[in-house]
């Protein structure tokens, strides 16, 4: 496995599977670095603590750096090579000119329609966009892998890349499913940060999600959502039931739906969803 940390050494690995991350890498990552070796394409896994899609109240210089551990992982699951810049290298013209590209980023209006991370996060998605667009334009992948677990960004990115067809002419966005622990807990680079009464406290959301996994009333669903994040001691942002396609409310008559849980333990943020399957009362 290559180790690439300048834009020069990149071109030799256009055109293959892209897998954009963090860092901190875990199953839920090494899942999509495996469904892209599966593509029989050459695999470039990113490691980047992306600064702007932080806002200054919110965790960047704490976000937890694992670097060797994630070379490892990176390399057990498959990846060609892995590239690792510097803030330098992916913002050229310095941080306070990103933030503000960033702000006025172009979103599309998965983005800031449902007021679900983009209330709780206004600035967020500006940043996701501005890095996994310049990621696009540096390695010129094939395919991108990007997780369902943060299910509002994977929509916002798919829309995106279905809005710039002409920049980013061939690229296909793969959708990969949720890995969890065998408890159910969405696997998470923060989950780290649980002390173990916060760990136990934490299943509330997979619960919650369980407990709409199939539904009548979408009023009563987000109600018992709430109730089994509270009984749980967790703090809850969103706890909601939304159309698949438009994260807004789900259209009338949809057999099937997502949930989406946003919900704080102390200062540790969490978020989760899932499938809800809608079905009438008496059919
Ligand atoms: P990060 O949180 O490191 O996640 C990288 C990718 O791994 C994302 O596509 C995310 O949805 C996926 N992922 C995380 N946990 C997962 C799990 N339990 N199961 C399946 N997939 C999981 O998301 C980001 O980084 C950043 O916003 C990024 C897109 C890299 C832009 O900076």
């Amino acid at each position: 496995m290559k180790i690439i940390e300048t834009l020069e050494k990149l071109g030799e690995i256009q055109g293959g599977s892209l897998v954009p991350t963090m860092g901190a890498l875990h199953e839920g990552h090494a899942s999509l670095i495996r469904a892209g070796a599966a593509s029989d394409r050459p695999v470039l896994v990113t490691l980047f603590v992306n600064p702007t899609q932080f806002a200054p109240n919110e965790d960047f210089a704490k976000y937890p750096r694992t670097l060797d551990a994630d070379l490892k992982i990176a390399e057990a699951a498959g990846a060609s090579a892995v590239f690792v810049p510097s803030i330098e290298a992916i913002y050229p013209g310095g941080l306070a000119n990103a933030a503000s590209l960033a702000a006025q980023f172009s979103l599309p209006p998965i983005a800031t329609a449902p007021r679900l991370e983009d209330a709780v996060r206004p600035t967020h998605f500006g940043g996701v966009c501005l890095v996994v667009s310049r990621l696009f334009d540096l390695c010129q992948p094939s395919l991108a892998y990007f997780g369902e677990k943060d299910f509002q960004q994977l929509r916002v990115i798919t829309q995106m890349v279905e809005e710039n067809s002409n920049r980013w002419k061939s690229l296909k966005i793969i959708p990969c499913a949720t890995i969890r622990e065998p408890d159910g807990l969405a696997m998470s680079s923060r989950n780290r940060y649980l002390d173990p009464s916060q760990r136990i406290a934490a299943l509330g959301i997979s619960r919650a999600l369980q407990s709409v996994a199939h539904c009548s009333n979408v009023a009563n669903g987000e109600a018992l959502m709430r109730k089994i994040l509270d009984q749980h001691g967790l703090e809850t942002q969103y706890a909601v039931i939304r159309s698949e396609k438009t994260l807004c409310a789900p259209e009338s008559g949809v057999k099937s739906a997502r949930a989406l849980i946003a919900a704080k333990l102390g200062a540790i943020r969490l978020i989760d969803n899932a499938i809800v399957g809608i079905s009438t009362p008496n059919g």
